[in-house]
């Protein structure tokens, strides 16, 4: 081992646990033994809206192994229910389930049974009778009273969570929507998006530990273990301290994992009171009543530009329909006020009090929607101005953060469009609509920008080097398939010069050091700094100490002259050197710790965590930017849409492993494809449920429908965001894509079509 170390950040490497999950061996959430288990499985209401009447349980209880039923008049009280707005903890919901006997929405959790197993959990929980009364449901976003008996109303703010706090939902830029009278053109429009919901391969599961009355121990399938431990603590009136969440692994989370949401804490009282752990997993169809969704939405949009392409105003009005105990709204609304220079700008959100569950975060949560219409809506200015939409979006290009006018802390999305241009083909395009062919389908070719707020959040990160030599890197972070622990060992590997597989990453639990949430597109930019610092500290610790050791032949050294390589300590022209082992040994310990952190000071994206350069340099618009290219062939006769190419160009800040990276975009890609083409969950609105909650009726691409994916990372450290200059990856992909892919079968087929999914029965309607 005396070759130099390579550095492993910045190069493409798997993720650590990719033989175990491929090959099976890993235990997710639902899957770790615990002895003495108990099976629960959740009864959710048949109705949307109404009273349950009666209950009988006499059938669930003459099942064998049911050990008991509980139902609203039976389900043990909350000590503390969930409040919004809480800085603190992240709820989905504040609806407390199971309290009274008023239905909501259809899937609203019932009744749930434990049983000694599952199959008699199962069984069981479909003899458990109820009696209704059963009222319409409220559920269309169209015309009529909603459940308060107004059209809608408008919420000025919306509260997003701790991440972004609170949004203005009520914009109004400059002169507002009576700029549009200067336009020289503009577009009008309403676009449709579908109700969409997570489909993570692994469901939500939670398995409630108790030891005695007090104390929880919580296996969850989180994406912030410190948040489920902080509301579980509150709810149940305990000390934090005696409550821990564990989240080895998460088979995908997309936002619907990191809220706090009413089956975790109706397992951890079940559990409490039948005095035995329980385990709840969701099946499949109660993933689409349980853990949040993306709602159903109208964007209404009136855009206006002069001749020569330069935006002059914008007015954006979102229709979507919220549960009818709280007010939960994406913003889609929001990326009109980052992405372009537009000068006046009015925004508004319209909510309707309906039957439904309360939606939540998904995989880049406002930026999704929004980029969508203002994507579409440029390229159809495109179109009617007969400018090429890379140059419209020139022309329009944000030169400052426009929502205060401070400067981007860095933007590459010129070099983005121009790098993407040449890789995709784009000159190729002949601008005319319907007039590319090949193979007797029409081609069409289209394009996006992309883009992502850049989210931070306090992080902790603690760095051991032990006497065998060895390291570990310890942080309560979530891996939901990111690859928290892979960048973690890079990272600590680099920095006290260590093989790779001598440093071992330890996360998904409480009772490591506090991490954040993994959400936002913004663990790794957070997490990264905490884990740099530990590491940097333990290492000038461990030269410190050396120079210290009257019998080490590095005593009295200067410490500028030491190196750590390969578990020794160096001195300058490798002459000397000892390992960490015997410097650690000889001051009688077995390890030695130090803790890192980040901390951006609090919530908000224009600060660089640094009040003196604040003070110095002022604040900054912060994003991650991109330009996604979309081909497709179109069947004249069937309407058949093929997407033929995706290529993707990103600048995201320091890019610490390009292979997962690129896996993070390629994924985020194909659901903006996913968006554009396939994914809608269908209401029945005469009984206000969802008809086709399962894997096979809820359309999403296979293998087969995705194209090769080609991403491109710019060089583009960005310094001013965090230490690691890490802007993040998790969320970008996915924006943008929807609308190159419909301004593509536009180009292919001359239709505009405002709404998602695009299916081939619209583009066969005259
Ligand atoms: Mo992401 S929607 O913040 O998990």
């Amino acid at each position: 081992m005396s070759a130099a170390i390579q550095p492993n950040t910045g190069r493409p490497m798997p993720r650590i646990e990719a033989g175990l999950k491929v090959s099976g061996a890993i235990a997710y959430t639902g899957d770790i033994g615990i002895p003495d288990l108990l099976h629960a499985v959740l009864v959710p209401s048949p109705i949307a809206r109404g009273t349950i009447r009666t209950v009988d349980t006499t059938a669930v209880e003459a099942v064998p192994g049911v050990v008991r039923v509980f139902t609203p008049e039976t389900m043990p009280k909350l000590p503390s229910v969930p409040e919004q707005p809480d800085w603190d903890i992240m709820y989905g919901s504040a609806f407390v389930p199971m309290a009274d006997m008023t239905i909501h929405y259809a899937g609203q959790p019932i009744g749930l049974v434990l049983a000694e197993t599952l199959e008699a959990a199962r069984h069981a929980a479909t003899l458990l009778r109820f009696a209704f009364t059963e009222d319409a449901p409220v559920v269309s976003l169209d015309g009529g009273p909603d459940l308060s008996g107004e059209a809608y109303h408008e919420p000025e703010q919306v509260w997003l969570g701790f991440l972004a706090g609170y949004l203005p939902a009520t914009v109004k830029r400059g002169k507002g929507a009576v700029a549009l009278d200067d336009a020289d053109v503009s577009i009008e429009g309403s676009w449709r998006l579908s109700n969409n919901h997570h489909n993570p391969m692994e469901p939500v599961a939670s398995t409630a530990v108790w030891d005695g009355a007090d104390r929880l121990t919580l296996y969850e399938t989180s994406q912030h273990v410190y948040n489920h431990r902080n509301g579980l603590a509150k709810l149940l009136g305990l000390p934090r301290e005696n409550v821990r969440v564990v989240t080895h692994y998460v088979g995908g989370g997309f936002g619907c994992k990191g809220p706090v949401w009413s089956h975790s804490w109706l397992v951890a009282l079940t559990a409490r009171e039948v005095g035995r752990p329980v385990r709840l997993v969701l099946s499949r169809a109660q993933m689409y009543t349980s853990v949040g969704f993306r709602e159903e939405q109208r964007i209404d949009l009136r855009l206006g530009a002069t001749r020569d392409g330069r935006l002059v105003a914008a007015d954006v009005t979102k229709l979507s329909a919220t549960p009818a105990w709280e007010d939960w709204v994406e913003p889609s609304w929001y990326p009109f006020t980052f992405m372009y220079d537009l000068p006046a700008l009015e925004t508004r959100c319209r909510l309707r009090r309906a039957n439904v569950m309360a939606p939540t975060f998904m995989r880049a949560p406002g930026e999704a929607p929004g980029m969508l219409v203002q994507e579409c809506a440029l390229n159809e200015l495109a179109a009617e101005l007969g400018i090429d939409p890379i140059e419209l979006r020139l022309r329009n290009h944000a030169d400052v953060y426009p929502v205060d006018g401070s400067p981007w802390s860095s933007k590459r999305l010129k070099n983005c469009y121009r790098v993407g241009a040449e890789r995709f083909g784009w000159s190729s395009r002949n601008p005319t609509p319907r007039s590319m062919r090949a193979d007797g389908m029409l081609i069409g070719m289209g394009m996006a920008s992309a883009s992502h707020t850049v989210y931070r959040q306090r992080a902790q990160a603690r760095v051991t080097v032990t006497a065998d030599g060895t390291a570990h890197v310890a942080s309560g972070a979530t891996d939901i398939g990111t690859g928290s622990a892979t960048f973690l060992r890079q990272i600590v590997a680099d920095e006290l010069a260590l093989p790779l597989d001598w440093v071992l990453p330890l996360i998904g639990d409480s009772s490591l050091p506090e991490a954040p949430m993994q959400a936002g597109a913004s663990l790794t930019g957070s997490l990264a700094p905490a884990a740099m610092t530990a590491a940097r500290d333990l290492k000038t610790r461990l030269l410190e100490m050396a120079i210290g050791q009257d019998e080490s032949p590095l005593h009295g050294r200067n410490a500028g002259d030491l190196e750590l390589n390969d578990g020794r300590i160096v001195a300058g022209g490798k002459e000397t050197s000892e390992t960490v082992t015997t410097v650690l040994r000889r001051a009688g310990l077995t390890r030695m710790s130090c803790d890192g952190r980040f901390d951006p000071g609090g919530v908000g994206q224009v600060r660089s965590g640094d009040p003196e350069r604040d003070a110095r340099e002022g604040p900054r618009g912060m994003h991650s930017f991109g330009a996604i290219f979309a081909k497709v062939a179109v069947d004249p006769e069937l309407g058949l849409i093929r997407v033929r190419q995706l290529t993707g160009v990103y600048a995201c800040g320091r890019i610490l492993n390009p292979k997962l990276a690129e896996s993070q975009l390629i994924g985020g890609i194909t659901w903006g494809m996913s968006q554009a083409l396939f994914e809608s969950t269908h209401m029945d609105p005469r009984f206000g449920r969802f008809t086709n909650t399962n894997m096979a009726e809820y359309m999403i691409p296979v293998n087969l429908d995705v194209p090769t994916i080609d991403v491109t990372f710019l060089d583009d450290p960005d310094p001013f965001i965090n230490p690691a200059g890490v802007k993040g990856v998790g969320e970008i992909g996915i924006t943008g894509v929807a609308a190159a892919i419909s301004d593509a079968v536009w180009h292919a087929t001359g239709k505009r079509l405002r709404h998602t999914p695009i299916l081939a029965e619209a583009l066969l309607e005259d």
